[in-house]
């Protein structure tokens, strides 16, 4: 039987084991996915331990995705452009690989949403508010796009700036004051901050100035219908939730552990949705 896992500290409000057990289940494949909880400094030891566990690899969540970039022998061109690792495999000659599989999640999610098409060239700036670990997935996903310019706000300008240099040529900080300016060119608005997740306070930003043609993506799925969103829709904006970027993200690990290239399907984000309703 196939093993693999997800590691992270808190873990049990993962979703994952839920997506890798229905598509185990649907394919009807010879494999299991467990929850491990390990704390940050028993998490090298855990890496080590991975091969003579009998894993095939797994999924690495907070707060373990630095550590898991630093632990991994190899690294995809994904996970070095963003500094941190998310999938965890062995390559051919059974080296620990890291991937991170984030950046592909969002696009690839933004394409069933919006159509592979709608990011073309010269329509607009993508204006990226919070510059995390997630914005740099997201900006990572982006930038295999059309030469789209890239207009990252963040309370922290320093951290926005970091960003841009993934490709100063494309992404640019702005200063979050600066967000009612910059958004009148928009074509695809990302919040990639926390604020709004249940919980937290709401992101105050005015969309008066949003144009209707902008689509509007909040990497947040719980509430699945941010407030953002809310107030994205009724303004008649297209809009992108954030399940399906965690949906996505989980399908290159599966097919690598297990060998069949799995499918999100209506049926999946179901059983995900009705569990995010019932246990937030
Ligand atoms: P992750 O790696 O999951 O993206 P993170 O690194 O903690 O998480 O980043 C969270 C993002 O939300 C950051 O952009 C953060 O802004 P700072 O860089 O200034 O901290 C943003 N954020 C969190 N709380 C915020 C708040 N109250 N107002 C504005 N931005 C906030």
């Amino acid at each position: 039987m196939i093993k693999a896992f997800v590691v992270g500290h808190p873990i049990a409000h993962s979703r994952s084991p839920m997506i890798h057990g229905h598509w185990l289940a649907t394919l009807g494949l010879d494999g299991s996915y467990q929850r491990i909880d390990v704390a940050p400094e028993d998490f090298a030891t855990f890496l080590r331990g991975l091969k003579a566990d009998g894993f095939a690899g797994g999924n690495v969540t907070l707060p373990h995705k630095e550590a898991a970039f630093a632990g991994a022998e190899v690294l995809t061109e994904a996970a070095r452009r963003i500094g941190a690792v998310n999938t965890l495999s062995f390559d051919g000659q059974g080296r620990l690989m890291g991937d991170n599989t984030d950046a592909v999640g969002f696009t690839a999610h933004l394409d069933e949403t919006l159509g592979r098409d709608w990011l073309g060239t010269d329509t607009g700036d993508v204006v990226i508010l919070g510059a995390g670990g997630a914005a740099r997935a997201v900006v990572a996903g982006l930038l295999e796009r059309p030469a789209t310019r890239i207009l990252v706000a963040n309370r922290t300008r320093s951290r926005a700036q970091a960003i841009a240099g993934l490709d100063p040529s494309r992404v640019e900080a702005i200063d979050w004051d600066g967000l009612d300016a910059a958004v009148r060119g928009a074509r695809l608005l990302v919040n990639t901050t926390s604020l709004g997740m249940t919980g937290k306070p709401q992101l105050d930003i005015a969309l008066d100035h949003v144009p209707v043609e902008c689509a509007v993506a909040d990497i947040v799925y719980s509430p699945l219908e941010t407030p953002l969103l809310a107030a994205a829709a009724a303004r008649g904006h297209r809009v992108v939730d954030g399940l399906g970027m965690l949906l996505h993200q989980a399908v290159p690990g599966f097919e690598r552990w297990f060998g069949t290239r799995p499918v999100v399907t209506p049926e999946l984000r179901a059983l995900i949705v009705a569990d995010l309703v019932t246990k937030r």
